[in-house]
């Protein structure tokens, strides 16, 4: 399968990625294809709402967004990594996000669904907060299924953490990151 995730951190090593890392290590053992793209270590303009895409599904703004369209139209398994920031998504992942708006619009204007290969399309969603509050993960959570949506994934499995805010604080629970790795696991499956 090829699998692409989305580490949404700017922090290299942060419980995010750590998290990540552990989901990667039981898919990386069955020899599917990852590719990571870090939004903060990309090239790429906000979505600048030009409207070009409209009538076309496709962006006019030429950089590291290119490659990442055809990724996700190939790509079989999606996992979204990431710290809630402000009750939401941190901005580089939201901007890559809002720039998929041109996919939204060949699905839902011009009603061409990604179709997928034979293993289907399944996403999963790694979130972590410091705060242990209602609702907390509710933002994140509407927004990442409304762009799993629009890229033709209609399924995702979410694992939360919450009450971690430290850099590295979540390697001193063990119980999380084994729960990441059956994420990882769960997600290859053929199921
Ligand atoms: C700009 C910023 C905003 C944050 N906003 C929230 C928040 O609204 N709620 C919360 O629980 N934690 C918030 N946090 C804390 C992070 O979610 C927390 O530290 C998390 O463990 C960071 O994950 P990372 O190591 O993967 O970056 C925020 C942190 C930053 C830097």
């Amino acid at each position: 399968m090829k699998i692409i995730a989305f580490p949404g951190s700017p922090r290299i090593n942060g419980n995010s990625d750590l998290l990540l890392t552990e989901t990667l290590k039981a898919i990386k053992e069955e020899g599917h294809i990852i590719t990571l793209y870090r939004p903060y270590k990309m090239n790429f303009s906000p979505c600048i709402s030009c409207n070009c895409c409209s009538k076309t599904g496709i962006c006019v703004i030429n950089d590291d967004m290119t490659e990442v369209y055809n990724s996700i139209r190939e790509a079989d398994r999606f996992i979204i990594s990431s710290p809630v920031y402000f009750f939401s998504l941190p901005a580089g992942l939201k901007a890559l996000i809002d720039r998929c708006q041109c996919l939204w619009v060949e699905k839902y204007l011009l009603k061409k669904k990604i179709q997928g290969g034979p293993y289907g399309r399944k996403g999963l969603l790694i979130l972590v907060s410091a705060l242990k509050k209602e609702n907390i993960f509710k933002c994140c959570d509407l927004t990442v299924t409304a762009f799993l949506n629009s890229i033709s994934v209609p399924k995702h499995n979410i694992l939360t953490c919450e009450g971690i805010d430290e850099k590295g604080e979540i390697i001193n629970h063990p119980d999380l990151l084994k729960d990441a790795c059956e994420a990882g696991k769960k997600l290859v499956s053929y199921q």
